[in-house]
């Protein structure tokens, strides 16, 4: 049997333009909520064509010490390049950052992925502390 976590990848995203970045903000802003920005290709850029983009980021908060997860947010990046004339000529591009905004008191670990049309799945982590 193949399973879902068998088909991610990870890597360093400074040197695999697959892997999603993650920006966590130090602590929590005056109304409780944390900024997360996941971006797609900040070191080294990922290609954004017809043919070959990301097509959705989604992330996820575990809160320390829980078992299961909750999907903060999905992204989807519909516009390649494709219009009636054909691909790659509309000139069009949707860019593969996500700005998500939680709102916890609890710590935990935000965790994104990241779906490239040809090389499929990539995911990473990181850890938001309550300070
Ligand atoms: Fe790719």
């Amino acid at each position: 049997m193949t399973l879902m976590k068998d088909l991610f990848q990870n890597a360093d995203w400074k040197t695999e333009k697959h892997v999603p970045a993650i920006d966590l903000p130090l602590q929590a802003s005056k109304d409780g909520t944390f900024e997360i920005i996941v971006t797609v290709g900040r070191q080294i850029p990922h290609p954004n064509t017809s043919a070959h983009h990301i097509a959705y980021i989604e992330v996820y908060f575990l809160p320390q010490g829980e078992k299961f997860p909750y999907q903060a947010a999905r992204c989807e990046f519909p516009a390649h390049g494709a219009s009636t004339q054909g691909a790659d000529t509309s000139g069009v591009y949707s860019l593969p950052e996500a700005r998500v905004k939680i709102k916890t008191e609890k710590p935990g670990t935000v965790v994104a992925c990241a779906y490239c049309n040809i090389h499929g799945l990539w995911e990473n982590s990181a850890v938001l502390t309550i300070g």
